[in-house]
């Protein structure tokens, strides 16, 4: 019921937007331009119900009151906030890019601010509630579903903007974290579609640990990882946008590594001559390694031993064994 009534909300609200963006006179030069800018076509911006949100108090919260809606759930929903006991709009001057489940349902929204600055945070998201809890979405689901299962391989970005850009190149097995580590549920949500995942992330450090972090977990739940780094000061979104379509899925077929050997070489790099510290990172590739699905894939396993016992130039049946302890 209360669910329910969220989602109604969140609709009526993606269409307002939708609209706004589209017929009102700011709409169109503050938000549209502002899409037109980063290389948006028309298709695009339709297809992702992408919208704008007037630079005034209370636009949308008294076309929803007057629609009559609850102003409780109004609230509950983040699209209206109440100051002085005046109930308005939250995401004023913003563009909205409205988030999806699987099905196309809206569970909440991201509400860009159109001019980076430093005393407004860039992206304003929906609070969680009923219907949005964010450690189970995966931005993009609904969009990416179907290209997922048919290419048997899901790509991971980090924000709604790499997304939207993939999908305009035409790439559209794509998901994104909007910026946290992966949680258990949302790789579950990936395996119901593939067990191939490839990591797309920002080459600085934040993008590196963010990436790694999901490891483990990933393994764990039985995926086969592979990262791409996307070279630094750019994501997804702007280096496809800087090199085309054509020249940014070469990059990917170029640049797609295994993860657990990644892991273990910049591990490796870390650890210099510590020979401690190496064989620290000997016991946890071993155990890594040993949470890899044998069921599904035999030589997998093996295959791993072998690479990695080169890479840190130890005994392969040493590593067997080490391997084995976890498994027991
Ligand atoms: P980024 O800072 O990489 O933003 O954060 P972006 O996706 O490249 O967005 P643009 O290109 O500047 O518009 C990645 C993701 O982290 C979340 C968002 O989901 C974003 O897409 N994020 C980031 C927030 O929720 N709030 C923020 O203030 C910043
Ligand atoms: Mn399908
Ligand atoms: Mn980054
Ligand atoms: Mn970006
Ligand atoms: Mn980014």
């Amino acid at each position: 019921q209360l669910a329910d009534s969220l989602y109604i909300i969140n609709n009526f609200a993606r269409e307002y937007f939708a609209d706004t963006l589209l017929n009102t006179e700011e709409g169109q030069n503050v938000g549209l331009s502002y899409f037109e800018e980063r290389g948006f076509t028309q298709e695009t911006i339709r297809k992702f119900q992408l919208g704008y949100s007037m630079n005034v108090w209370d636009a949308f919260t008294k076309a929803a009151l007057a629609k009559g809606y609850n102003l409780d759930y109004l609230q509950k929903t983040g699209l209206v906030t109440v100051r002085n006991e005046q109930p308005g709009d939250n995401y004023r001057g913003r563009v909205i890019f409205p988030i999806h489940n699987q099905s196309g349902k809206v569970l909440g929204f991201g509400a860009r601010i159109l001019v980076k600055n430093d005393r407004a945070p860039k992206y304003i998201n929906s609070p969680e509630n009923e219907i949005y809890v964010k450690n189970r979405v995966l931005y993009g689901t609904y969009f990416a579903r179907h290209a997922i299962d048919k290419l048997n391989e899901c790509l991971l970005v980090e924000g709604y903007t790499d997304v939207i850009s993939l999908h305009q190149a035409g790439i559209e097995n794509v998901v994104a974290s909007s910026g946290t580590s992966l949680t258990q549920h949302q790789l579950r949500l990936i395996k119901k579609y593939t067990n191939n995942l490839t990591i797309l992330f920002d080459g600085d450090n934040a993008g590196v640990k963010a990436a790694l972090r999901g490891l483990d977990m990933a393994i764990e739940e039985g995926l086969n990882v592979k990262l791409v780094l996307i070279p630094d000061k750019e994501d997804p979104d702007s280096y496809v946008q800087k090199i085309g379509a054509a020249a940014f899925r070469e990059f990917i077929a170029a640049n797609k590594q295994d993860f657990i050997l990644f892991k273990l070489q910049i591990t490796l790099q870390d650890a210099g001559n510590d020979t401690t510290r190496k064989s620290q990172l000997v016991n946890e590739i071993a155990e890594t390694i040993s949470k890899i699905d044998k069921t599904e894939d035999f030589t997998r396993q093996q295959d791993y031993i072998r690479q990695c016992s080169q890479v840190l130039k130890i005994d392969e049946q040493g590593l067997i064994n080490l391997v084995n302890k976890f498994i027991r």
